[in-house]
């Protein structure tokens, strides 16, 4: 088999017909298959599996029953499971025109690199299909804001974001890349030291069906970038930061409106303890949680750890004050600090450990995987 086309779909049913012939007739004369990764809720398998019957191609479909990742996910899926070492990764809404299938293979037996990425914003691309001039703006500032934080892992990318490439999968360690949301070409680039090669294209209208572009895949691109650049850390403290301006904001309302200062703190404690563990769960730790323990108990742990750190830094910083004789502005940036560290230490290794049977961890396991948690990659 020379080539795998991986497309990922999430109900496309209108597109498959279309999408299978054009792709078919780009590539004539290799060994080919087209896999496509499907999460759908609607008649998209239907639709695969009857065009696959009459298809001049290998068509497979992977169904997935219990989606992880989403997008993301099923791409690393369609790379892992595909027969040829060769995949080219490409949506299933024919935005991305099979016919560029071809210059992406001449690119990569010419330079040999292990991406080659059809980009929009190269000489003779272009990005026709984007929606609007919000999108377009948002695409552009991205990308931008994108390549400032990896200058040396993007250097040779202008178009880090777009969802159409060709892998070479012997070259990149898949075991590495932890996909979230829509951007699965930046967490390879981020997470490989890898040639990158480019190819021209312009990014068609989407032929039918909706976008799942959302609210929410933008909030997980944030995430997913502050993961990359500063390790799984920095999730957590952005997360943090958002809940302390959150306290703030809470206990400002609640005093205006009349209420004790004591209650009003205790109250905006209370809730922002609750909504950065809900973020957290959703953002920072969310590939842990399959195999963590019940949310229930992940909450009830990392709620009294917040709880008895709130309690117990109080009294630390006034022994801190009355014993090293520093300032309370520096013995609270102490506490805080090592408050943090602690949290960060106590939710990766206790919070969202794995659960297996036997085994007590022990001190060098531990520092091992604090290490890795706290550490995962970011570039120089
Ligand atoms: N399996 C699976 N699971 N596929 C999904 C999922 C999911 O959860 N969500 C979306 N898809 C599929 C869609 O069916 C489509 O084939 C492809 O992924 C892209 O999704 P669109 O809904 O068309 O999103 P888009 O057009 O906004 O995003 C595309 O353009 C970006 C460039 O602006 C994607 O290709 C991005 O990767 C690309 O960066
Ligand atoms: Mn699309």
């Amino acid at each position: 088999m020379d080539l795998s086309i991986v497309v990922p779909t999430f109900n496309e049913a209108p597109n498959v017909a279309e999408l299978v012939r054009r792709t078919a007739a780009a590539t004539e004369g290799l060994e080919r298959e087209i896999l496509f990764v499907d999460d759908s809720t609607d008649d998209t398998p239907a639709e695969v599996e009857r065009v696959a019957a009459l298809a001049a191609v290998p068509v497979r479909l992977v169904h997935r029953e219990k989606p992880s990742a989403g997008l993301g996910g099923a791409v690393l899926e369609g790379i892992r499971l595909a027969e040829a070492d060769i995949c080219i990764v490409m949506d299933g809404d024919l935005q991305h025109p099979p016919e560029v299938i071809p210059e992406m293979l001449r690119a990569h037996r010419r330079t040999g690199a292990g991406i080659v990425a059809a980009s929009r914003y190269t000489g003779g691309g272009a990005a026709t299909g984007l929606a609007d001039a919000v999108r377009t703006a948002v695409s552009r500032g991205a990308t931008l804001l994108t390549k400032a934080m990896f200058p040396l892992r993007l250097r040779d990318s202008t178009d880090p974001m777009t969802g159409y490439f060709l892998v070479d999968r012997t070259q990149l360690d898949l075991d590495r890349l932890r996909p979230r949301g829509f951007k699965i070409l930046l967490e390879i680039l981020a997470r490989n030291d890898i040639v990158v090669a480019e190819v021209p294209f312009d990014f068609a209208e989407r032929s039918a069906g909706s976008s799942k572009a959302s609210m929410r895949q933008g909030m997980r691109f944030l995430a997913q970038l502050s993961v990359l650049k500063f390790g799984k850390m920095s999730g957590f403290a952005l997360i943090g930061a958002v809940g302390a301006v959150a306290n703030i904001g809470i206990m400002a309302g609640l005093t205006h409106l009349g209420m004790s200062y004591i209650w009003a703190a205790i109250i905006a404690a209370e809730v922002t303890i609750v909504g950065n563990f809900l973020l957290q769960e959703r953002f920072v730790f969310r590939e842990m949680l399959g195999n963590a323990s019940a949310r229930w108990l992940r909450f009830a742990k990392s709620f009294s750890f917040n709880n008895a750190e709130a309690l117990i830094r109080i009294p630390v910083l006034a022994l801190l004050v009355e014993t090293w004789h520093i300032s309370s502005v520096l013995a609270a940036v102490i506490t805080l600090a090592v408050a943090f560290v602690a949290r960060f230490a106590f939710h990766s290794l206790v919070v969202y450990a794995p659960q297996r049977e036997g085994a007590p961890s022990r001190r060098r396991v531990l520092a091992q995987k604090l290490d890795e948690q706290a550490m995962q990659p970011g570039e120089l």
